[in-house]
């Protein structure tokens, strides 16, 4: 949460710092800011609200010139955390002395007795963040040598940091240092770029540096010098990052929301490529790095994740149940991490997270690991902490997916949890024969995705009679469960109807007392195995005289007969349609969010990667 970029090197830093935050933007957006090594010393700006207003206030600013002219500088956009979206709260925050300028990702957990103390030394504290206890912290070590200052400090914190500093008397130098928060260091010719993700740098490099929790670095220019607190100087890896350009742009959509949605079919044949083996009915999952005989002694899969990723991980348990027949189970990696879980021999356990740094799911992961247990991941963001961690597991190559609502890595999440399942269920009962099916099922997921997209006209249309509403309920049984509570997520999370998904069979257990005509129902009804108990749910909502909007199998005048509306997805096996049915919900909710004005790419209070528990 919350997005850095730092810049030191020959180009005039401010327009990296701007257009940097832009691309992290998704990251957090209440409040941004900047501070530049200028010939008139360290000069700071911020204010709450969006980046685009504080692009507007340095262009306008009476230091423009002076701002303009600074070759080194940090910038921040913030996801509060530590007191509200005020100018006050904004990064960057300073020493009290002006000396040290610092901005922060993460949580200072003793940052209430830090401050205490500086307090009783007479500090006074412009911010009620734990930011500020920080730049406080640093500049009472500093003595000149800001590598020093910085470390030192470190020692002395709690908490989760990705942190990038200046010192007022060492204009030219970025200290940044990270521990549970994500650093990436560009290496440029002539300048070196940081930032919390990679989206921020690409314009300007590929080769770059993750640095590990721990690490600590001086950057001047081109000069990197990378060590690891209390252990001295270390050599990290060069990677180099194979995203392009476009793929951090909305090229031509109005949403990188929608853009994400339209590039599912590319997106999945991405994830899908030199993966399926249609002819041995398998799939080729080196990452797992799990020979056949390893694969058969997995007697358990335990899934964790959270939001999206957990939702994927509830359709990945009724895939490997399903093919494989051994148990599944999802947890959300919260509970997960603080119930004291059992993990026994036989068990494994694979966590889902597009960014590979959502900290439950991190610490689901490291406790996984504590136990004993078999860990592997599914993760997006190549280099994340989780991938790092786990060291064994499958990217999802899906793209840098922008938007805060999450689309193509669920889509890619679900391709990847079909091929998991596909591939344990060939380890133990399922027949080559078999497997031939169900492979080629899963390689036509791109096609039935592009069907369901040239649907959107259809689907904009249905959504204009629901945009109106305050509170739906989606319904699904079986593979559509989780799809109806995928389905309701994205609706709320940028529409801000409050959307309920439920087990079709569970309405009558309470929620049906809700129903009402200003209570639609999206109800799954598709083919499938329970179809016909789904389509007699949707009869007893509509006969309480709610909406009833159907996503139904195209053709199917028996399930059209049952709804107000209708979206039609392409016939297929109930293990694929999750993804086109999920697709027309992606759309429908789309639309829904526009029609009402909504801030899609940044809905109010969210933030892309959730990096505090
Ligand atoms: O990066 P992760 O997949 O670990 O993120 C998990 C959730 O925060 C994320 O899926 C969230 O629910 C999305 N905003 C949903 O669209």
């Amino acid at each position: 949460m919350c997005g850095i970029i730092g810049y030191s090197g020959k180009r005039a830093a401010m327009p990296v710092l701007i257009s940097g935050l832009k691309k992290l933007e998704y990251r957090g957006y209440d409040s941004a800011g900047v501070a530049l090594a200028t010939d008139n010393g360290m000069l700071i700006k911020k204010q709450s609200g969006k980046v685009a207003g504080l692009a507007e206030l340095v262009t306008t600013d009476p230091q423009h010139e002076q701002l303009s002219n600074a070759h080194c500088g940090i910038a921040h956009t913030r996801w509060a955390t530590h007191g509200p979206p005020t100018t006050d709260n904004a990064h960057p925050h300073q020493g009290p002395l002006g000396k040290i300028v610092i901005v922060h990702n993460g949580i200072i957990e003793n940052h209430n007795a830090l401050r205490e103390r500086f307090k009783a030394e007479g500090n006074v504290f412009k911010s009620q963040t734990d930011t500020e206890v920080l730049a406080h912290l640093i500049e009472a070590h500093y003595e000149g040598d800001l590598l020093e200052a910085v470390t030192k400090s470190l020692t002395e914190v709690v908490g989760t940091y990705g942190v990038t500093c200046m010192a007022a008397d060492e204009p030219g130098v970025l200290v940044v240092a990270r521990s549970g928060s994500p650093i990436v260091i560009g290496l440029g010719e002539d300048e070196t770029i940081v930032a919390s993700d990679a989206a921020a740098i690409i314009t300007y490099t590929r080769q770059a540096i993750y640095l590990d929790d721990n690490d600590i670095a001086r950057i001047e220019g081109s000069q990197v010098d990378i060590h690891s607190l209390g252990l001295g100087a270390v050599t990290r890896k060069q990677t180099e990052i194979d995203w392009s350009t476009d793929a951090a742009e909305k090229g031509g959509y109005d949403h990188y929301m929608l853009k994400e949605i339209y590039e599912q079919p590319e997106a999945i044949k991405n994830t899908m490529r030199g993966r399926l083996d249609t002819h041995r009915g398998t799939a080729l999952l080196s990452g797992l790095n799990l020979s056949p005989r390893e694969l058969v002694d997995i007697q358990r899969l335990l899934i964790v994740g959270c939001g999206t990723s957990m939702n994927a991980g509830l359709i990945g348990e009724y895939a490997v149940e399903d093919f494989a027949g051994i148990p599944a189970e999802v947890e959300q990696a919260a509970e997960f991490r603080y119930r004291n879980p059992i993990v026994g021999r036989g068990d494994m356990v694979l966590a889902i997270s597009q960014s590979g740094e959502t900290a439950d799911t991190l610490a689901a992961v490291r406790e996984a690991v504590e136990k004993g247990s078999l860990v592997a991941a599914l993760v997006n963001v190549v280099g994340s902490t989780i991938a790092r961690e786990t060291g064994r597991g499958i990217y999802l190559h899906a793209g840098p997916e922008i938007s805060v609502a999450s689309t193509k890595a669920f889509t890619s999440q679900v391709s990847v949890l079909l091929m998991v399942a596909l591939k344990l269920a060939r380890a133990n009962r399922l027949s080559r024969e078999q497997g031939t099916i169900i492979s080629r099922e899963i390689e036509r997921i791109p096609e039935l995705v592009e069907l369901v997209l040239k649907t959107n006209d259809q689907i904009e249309e249905v959504a204009k009679h629901y945009a109106s509403y305050d509170n739906c309920f989606y319904i699904g049984r079986g593979y559509m469960y989780p799809v109806a509570l995928e389905g309701a997520l994205k609706l709320k999370e940028i529409s801000y109807i409050h959307a309920e998904a439920y087990h079709s069979a569970e309405l009558k257990h309470g929620p049906i007392a809700l129903l009402e005509a200003s209570m639609p129902v999206i109800a799954m009804l598709n083919k499938g195995p329970g179809q016909d108990k789904s389509l007699s749910n949707a009869a007893e909502c509509k006969a309480r005289s709610a909406p009833i909007l159907g996503v139904i199998t195209e053709g199917d005048e028996e399930a059209r007969s049952a709804c107000d509306h209708v979206i039609e997805i392409p016939d297929c096996p109930h293990y694929t349609s999750v993804i086109p049915a999920t697709v027309a919900l992606q759309l429908f909710a789309y639309h829904v969010a526009k029609i009402r004005g909504c801030a899609i790419d940044q809905p109010r209070n969210l933030a892309k990667s959730v990096t505090v528990e």
